[in-house]
């Protein structure tokens, strides 16, 4: 058995978090849940966003499952996401994108996964005012940073029997820091003969990924292209309501939905848990447990091409536990 840290999270994220270990514990993953608080939840019973004893519980079991924490506004709270990816060296953001039956959505067949640094370069928070009127900003790229998300990336692609990817860059302007990245990515990528690589300069790769963005199957890149280009994906396959992501690091993997709190559908049974199973699958994936994930995915494929199963946000009938009920019964 494998320990999991549960972190349920704030408004949709407990709702959503049950139905997800509902369908977990019905495939028998081979968890032992652990669950702990983080977010305004936490702030209101212990006082802090981010509990000690949810820090030592992923300390210890390297792997945890999220649900979205509502970041409180002002006072200074430093989002707990952040905090988690330095305290945990979360490198690697990993973001697939999949057009999926019953959602809308202006691409369809998308099926890619976006590799995003996410520790260095502009977001590393290297900034100064020089004067009153100027600021500046330092990127910072290493090539220990660019040769573990490439090596992330080319290992994902080989592990999931994709053939290509795509580094995309900005070596074109940014000679030195871009540079590096693309060089060392392409080194990592001779280490892999069965994938064909190929450089993108980041504004070609939006607007190919608008245009024809089934070509793409594994984006590797910094975290700032990252930022941009994840979101931009999940526009394609229907917004960020249904994309999963995790962050990974060698001390801890964490699983989470990209999607917010949403409390203006907190409690009402009506939230959406495709993005946080779609996180769970992932999970699944990243300890070997194939057969399960893909089991999952197979059952939430078709309830979701029920229009009387899927959630409202889908246009559906459903609500949170109806959806989940229709997914554990495709399980059988
Ligand atoms: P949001 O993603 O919570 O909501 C935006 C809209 O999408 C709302 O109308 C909401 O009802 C809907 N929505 C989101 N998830 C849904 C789901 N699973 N099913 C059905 N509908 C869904 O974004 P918003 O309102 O900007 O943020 C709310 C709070 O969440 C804020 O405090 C924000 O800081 C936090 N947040 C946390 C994240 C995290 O923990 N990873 C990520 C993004 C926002």
């Amino acid at each position: 058995m494998t320990k999991l840290t549960v972190i349920p999270g704030d408004g949709i994220g407990p709702e959503i978090m049950t139905q997800v270990v509902r369908v977990l514990q019905h495939v028998k993953a081979p968890f032992e849940y652990e669950e702990h608080q983080a977010g305004e939840v936490a702030l209101h019973t212990v006082g802090e966003l981010l509990p000690k004893a949810t820090i030592d519980s992923i300390n210890k079991n390297k792997l945890a499952i999220k649900g979205p924490t509502t970041t409180p506004v002002g006072g200074g709270h430093k989002s707990i996401n952040v905090t988690m990816r330095q305290l945990f060296d979360l490198y690697a953001n990993v973001r697939p994108v999949r057009s999926l039956p019953g959602v809308k959505c202006v691409a369809p067949d998308v099926d890619l996964t976006i590799v995003r640094e996410n520790t260095e370069d502009l977001y590393a928070g290297i900034e100064r005012m020089i004067d009153d009127n100027t600021a500046e900003s330092i990127k910072r790229i290493t090539r220990k940073g660019s040769e573990r998300i490439a090596r992330y990336g080319f290992d994902l692609a080989q592990r999931t029997g994709k053939s290509k990817v795509a580094v995309v860059h900005k070596a074109n302007i940014m000679k030195m820091s871009d540079g590096l990245f693309l060089k060392v990515a392409q080194e990592v990528g001779w280490q892999y003969p069965s994938i064909s690589t190929k450089d993108v300069i980041v504004d070609n790769a939006c607007m190919q990924l608008v245009t024809k963005p089934q070509q793409f199957e594994v984006i590797v890149t910094q975290n700032l292209y990252g930022d941009i280009l994840s979101d931009l994906c999940a526009g394609l396959v229907g917004g960020l309501g249904v994309v999963p992501g995790a962050n990974i690091g060698e001390k801890a993997a964490i699983f989470e939905a990209v999607h917010g709190s949403a409390p203006d559908i907190a409690g009402q049974n009506k939230a959406n848990p495709t993005a946080l199973l779609q996180s769970a699958v992932m999970m699944l994936q990243h300890i070997g447990e194939n057969t399960k994930a893909d089991a999952i995915m197979k059952a939430l494929i078709a309830a979701l091409s029920d229009v009387n199963a899927r959630t409202g946000d889908l246009s559906g009938h459903g609500s949170t536990t109806s959806f989940t009920d229709a997914i554990i019964q495709q399980l059988g």
